[in-house]
């Protein structure tokens, strides 16, 4: 197991520039997920770490060593392709074994090996299997066990569950978090899914178009989000960001919603810091999760505001009720309880909690309190 730190990097095909310049450092035995839009770089950055894709400029750093010129062979990375590439010809146990075989691992040895993986992936029963006679899916997960049966410096995963079905996938999520526990491997895993790199991630880096945006812990990403991308990137469904303005309000400020209506919404904030006090007067781009918003009745502390809003539409995913509502004339979507049922049309009295409140400016994006 090792560090990895990602410096500078730049990667260029041509005059089009990919990655912009990427800083990323993990400590050894973290968990990081990289996550983005599609085509914003992820898959050619991962293929620079594991040296199959040459680095235009920046360094990466493997533990201590530079890798940059370092075969990929040298590198001790284990790799699971977005498309896996799997020996036609061989059955699945082989192509599990084919590595240690390559490298002269024992045969009871590679035979314990290749059955507590397939234990763990549920695939005892395919072992026998060409892999013309597998599912999608069990073509990834035959791919996962190729790389897990080894004990390299740094796993990479391109969205390695990604043809799984949902039930299968939420397993392998879990076996995969407890497999990380276990072995405490570097990881570096790319997902378009959220709860996965909320789950699994020690740190989360999100990018765009080449350009790393944060890096952070899921909770930092998920709470403090660095500007509106990360904000409305992370996170189903997405952050509220609600153009506002901050007004002066008795001794403090509030926050005003006003979107073509004539009855505008002003919610009392507390005390805030220069960098926001700044801003009276000013828009900005107000940023509420939708657990941030509640029913009326929900239980208060200091922070909670009561806000009158019109409900335009529920939403019941099961576990909680997904409602829009219209705030100062503003459409936001709130998580609220299961069982709230309200008609259409409905005007009432919601909840905000304030201490969920970020704000960003609305010019540069970036996030201010
Ligand atoms: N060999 C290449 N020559 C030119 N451009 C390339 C090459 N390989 C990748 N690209 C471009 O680089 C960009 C980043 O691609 P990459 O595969 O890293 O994206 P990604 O973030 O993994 O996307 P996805 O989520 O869809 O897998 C894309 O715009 C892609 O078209
Ligand atoms: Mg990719």
């Amino acid at each position: 197991m090792s560090s990895l730190h990602i410096q500078q990097v730049r990667k260029s095909y041509g005059s089009t520039d990919i990655l912009k310049g990427i800083d990323i450092g993990i400590d050894d035995g973290e968990f990081l997920v990289l996550v983005g839009p599609s085509g914003c770089g992820k898959s050619t950055l991962l293929s620079m770490i594991a040296g199959l894709d040459t680095v235009t400029s920046g360094d990466i750093l493997i533990g201590n060593q530079r890798v940059n010129d370092l075969h990929p062979s040298k590198r001790d990375i284990a790799m699971v392709f977005q498309s896996y590439a799997l020996y036609p010809n061989m059955s699945v146990a082989e192509n599990i074994a084919f590595g240690m075989e390559m490298r002269k691992v024992p045969k009871a040895e590679r035979e314990k090996a290749i059955q507590d993986v397939a234990k763990l992936l549920q695939m005892q029963h395919l072992l026998d299997r060409r892999p013309s006679q597998l599912s999608g899916g069990q073509r990834q997960r035959v791919a996962m066990g190729r790389a897990l049966v080894r004990h390299p410096q740094i796993f990479l995963f391109d969205e390695p569950l990604s043809n799984l079905d949902a039930k299968l996938r939420v397993d392998m999520r879990t076996e995969i978090k407890k497999l990380h526990q276990r072995l405490k491997a570097t990881i570096v895993y790319v997902t378009h899914d959220q709860i996965e790199a909320m789950t699994l991630a020690t740190k989360i880096a999100v990018m765009r178009n080449g350009e790393l945006q944060q890096l952070g812990s899921p909770s930092e990403v998920y709470n403090k989000p660095a500007n509106t991308f990360v904000a409305s990137f992370i996170g189903s469904p997405s952050m509220n960001l609600i153009p506002g303005r901050l007004v002066p309000h008795g001794d403090g400020l509030a926050l005003e919603i006003e979107h073509n209506t004539t009855e505008g919404l002003q919610i009392p904030l507390p005390p805030q810091p220069d960098s926001v006090t700044a801003y009276v007067g000013k828009e900005i781009i107000a940023g509420l999760r939708p657990e941030a918003i509640g029913n009326g009745n929900l239980q208060k502390h200091e922070l909670t505001r009561q806000v009158q809003a019109d409900l335009v539409v529920t939403e019941p995913t099961g576990p909680d009720t997904l409602a829009i509502l219209k705030l100062g004339g503003f459409e936001v979507t709130a998580r609220l309880e299961a069982d709230a049922t309200y008609p259409a049309g409905h005007r009432g009295l919601f909840t905000v909690d304030l201490t969920k409140l970020v704000m960003f400016d609305s010019q540069t994006e970036q996030r201010i309190a």
